[in-house]
């Protein structure tokens, strides 16, 4: 089966736990669109009734409004009920992640923290024995002093990569700020190197998901696993 087809199954899956009523996050990413795109459709149907939907990025905003799902904000919401969203990297044993490879972290994480459930669906492929394996961890920047957080980080022991846009310029996040790439190789204590992160002025957010998620949707070729923290 293709990679395509196994995401989509991830995140119909997870689909099945929205109640008509809920305030949903919408993730950001390939996997996380088909929640999106399957919420679309059963309020259409009917099927569900009274959802509304508090978007991780600009893209996921603009699809989920042309596709008739009511937006609301973290303003008029300050609980979501349960979020969707993809990842790049899923270490099982701890239910951690790293997120961010779409750009859209600071306003996932923002999200995650407001979710009563933080639901990730992905692949198999995304699965790993120690976060960093697979993925760099995507950090935020501010624009003004980057260079000084690129040092840090590498510092820190990481290898940076100043992420680009599709035109070879810094890619900028939805807030426009910059992201460094930055590869840390197998990372032995994620949640020491996330509060590391955490109290560095300049950073302002980074893609290590630690103690969010309560739910892990994973598709393989012999169907769907549903695992809770
Ligand atoms: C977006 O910033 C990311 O956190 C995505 O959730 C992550 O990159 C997974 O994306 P895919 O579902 O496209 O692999």
């Amino acid at each position: 089966m293709d990679l395509l087809s196994l995401k989509q199954q991830a995140a119909e899956f997870a689909v099945g736990m929205v109640r008509s009523g809920m305030v949903v996050g919408l993730g950001h990413g390939s996997t996380a669109i088909f929640a999106v795109r399957e919420l679309a459709a059963l309020l259409r149907a009917g099927a569900l009734t009274g959802i509304t939907g508090i978007p991780c990025s600009t893209t996921v905003e603009s699809e989920a409004h042309a596709l008739g799902i009511p937006l609301t904000s973290l303003e008029e919401n300050a609980i979501i009920d349960l979020t969707i969203d993809g990842a790049d990297e899923v270490a099982l044993d701890s239910f951690t992640v790293i997120k961010g490879g779409g750009g859209a972290l600071l306003r996932e994480k923002i999200v995650a923290q407001a979710s009563r459930r933080e639901i990730i669906v992905v692949d198999d492929s995304k699965l790993s024995p120690a976060l960093g394996t697979r993925h760099a961890v995507p950090v935020e920047v501010a624009t003004f002093g980057w260079g000084a957080q690129a040092r840090f980080l590498e510092h820190l022991g990481a290898s940076i990569h100043l992420r680009q846009d599709d035109h070879g310029e810094p890619f900028l996040s939805d807030q426009g700020n910059l992201i460094l790439d930055c590869d840390f190789g197998p990372i032995a204590d994620p949640a020491a190197l996330a509060a590391r992160l955490d109290a560095r002025a300049g950073i302002l957010e980074h893609g290590l998901f630690i103690a969010l998620v309560t739910d892990i949707v994973i598709a393989d070729e012999r169907g769907v696993r549903h695992l809770r923290r």
